[in-house]
């Protein structure tokens, strides 16, 4: 049997992961959030006192790093250099380093390597934002799941909230937060989020979960 790879790709809190997750469920397919790859070198940044965007410094902390996920209780934990980062990246200092690290062609390099790597051996769901567009160009199964800057502000500040990591933080810092993370990665030089020409396009603006994992699925029976 041949392998299964689904490409969902889209901006920051469009609700890609939690379709990703569903479908991944439904279909018995690996989930592969390529975001936490990100967001684990992020981390190493940080925690080493290195600016992400700082391409020399960050290129010298890659060839002794390693990424991958095990699965803990059904749900993927990202591991960074041999520990389960999984409840260190959600933040959002390091949301930002990811962001500004994903700008790094090497760091591209090395991670597009590790998810084509994982993808070439088992059937995935994998989301991110170049999936359908650099990672898995050949799959048939391309989706773009996307929400207005607004709806995905107020997604994340009732996220926060329920977390208790909002601080001091206004709907309006959550909104600033999300439009400069969408200029960031539409715009940088190197694999800009941008919808794969065979994509299709879900608007979860106005739509459910259900309904979004019903437009996927319908898709690609
Ligand atoms: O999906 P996320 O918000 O967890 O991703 C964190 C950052 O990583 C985001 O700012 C963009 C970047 N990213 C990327 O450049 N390419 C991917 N395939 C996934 C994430």
């Amino acid at each position: 049997m041949s392998i299964i790879n689904i490409a969902i790709d889209g901006p920051a809190g469009a609700g890609k992961s939690t379709v990703a997750k569903r479908i991944a469920e439904i279909m018995h397919l690996t989930y592969v959030d390529t975001g936490a790859m990100y967001r684990a070198l992020g981390l190493k940044a940080v925690r080493n006192g290195i600016d992400p965007g700082d391409a020399e410094a960050v290129a010298t902390m890659l060839p002794d790093t390693t990424v991958t996920f095990i699965k803990i209780n059904g749900e993927q934990h990202v591991v960074l250099d041999g520990e389960d980062v999984n409840e260190f990246i959600r933040t959002e200092e390091i949301s930002h380093a990811a962001s500004v690290i994903s700008t790094l062609p090497e760091v591209r390099r090395k991670l597009v390597d590790l998810q084509r790597e994982i993808a070439r051996s088992t059937d995935t769901v994998m989301d991110g934002r170049d999936i359908g567009t650099v990672v898995l160009p050949n799959t048939p199964y391309k989706f773009y799941v996307t929400a207005s800057a607004e709806v995905r502000a107020k997604r994340r500040f009732v996220e926060y909230q329920k977390k208790g990591i909002l601080g001091d933080m206004t709907y309006e810092d959550v909104l600033n937060e999300v439009k400069a993370r969408d200029e960031r990665d539409m715009n940088r030089e190197f694999s800009p989020l941008r919808p794969a020409e065979n994509a299709v396009i879900i608007d979860t603006s106005e739509m459910s979960i259900d309904e979004a994992v019903d437009a996927v699925i319908e898709d690609i029976d």
